[in-house]
């Protein structure tokens, strides 16, 4: 059996796990580390903005109750989707999420670009109840927003937190967050998250 040969390595299965890593890790490094550098996936894509007050505190709403268990948000650059969904997601699009709900579940449609292709009325009837609008539908129904108040003490500290890792909030932003969402309701605020989705990049459809 010669020496090097692959059927020696392959049979001195210590050499072959370091060098199974040494493949593993230089491959990696290779195809992660760039992605540290790139413009296209470190800078947001222009008018983006960290989430409003309002915004953000729908976006927790949407966490909470599970919304990425049926919904992705992210359109993969194939023409079913885009057909169907819009422009592709792009990296830059999601650089103020944390974390990102690109989700891997389609339940339902994908959400990416959903901001303005319904009205905020649409939107308000079908988080009551889905079937009202959609009469096959079988996503639950979420009347409770519709009653339940955001604690406007609740957005600050989440603001700072996230100023702290990198989204540019301003003074003011964050000293007129409390204002913002004062009497507003969870409905109000998931809508504005979810009207403001993907606009962006124009949706087509
Ligand atoms: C059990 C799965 C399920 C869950 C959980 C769910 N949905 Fe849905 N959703 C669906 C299905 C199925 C549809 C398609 C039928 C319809 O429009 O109601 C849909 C449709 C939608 C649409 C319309 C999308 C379009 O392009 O027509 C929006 C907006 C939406 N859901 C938002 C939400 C939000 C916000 C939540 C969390 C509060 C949520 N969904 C939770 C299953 C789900």
């Amino acid at each position: 059996m010669k020496k090097f040969s692959h059927e020696w390595i392959e049979k001195n299965p210590w050499l072959l796990i370091a060098l199974v890593v040494l493949v593993v890790s230089v491959g990696g490094l290779v195809e992660i580390v760039p992605l540290f550098f790139q413009k296209s996936t470190t800078e947001p894509i222009a008018g983006l903005k960290p989430y409003s007050a309002l915004r953000l505190a729908g976006r927790d709403v949407y966490v909470r109750e599970g919304c990425y268990n049926c919904h992705s948000q992210m359109i993969r650059p194939f023409r079913a989707e885009t057909e169907r969904y819009g422009h592709y997601s792009v990296a830059s699009e999601f650089i103020y999420d944390h974390p990102f709900q690109w989700g891997s579940k389609r339940t339902g449609p994908d959400l990416a670009r959903v901001g303005g292709r319904y009205s905020d009325e649409w939107h308000r009837t079908h988080l009551n109840n889905p079937r009202d609008v959609v009469p096959e539908s079988n996503m639950p129904a979420y009347p409770w927003l519709a009653t339940t108040k955001i604690d406007p003490n609740s957005v600050v500290p989440k603001m700072q937190a996230l100023r702290k890792l990198g989204h540019p909030y301003t003074d003011e932003e964050i000293a007129g967050a409390a204002k913002e969402v004062e009497g507003k309701t969870e409905q109000d605020a998931l809508v504005a998250y979810l009207q403001g989705m993907g606009i962006l990049i124009k949706a087509k459809r």
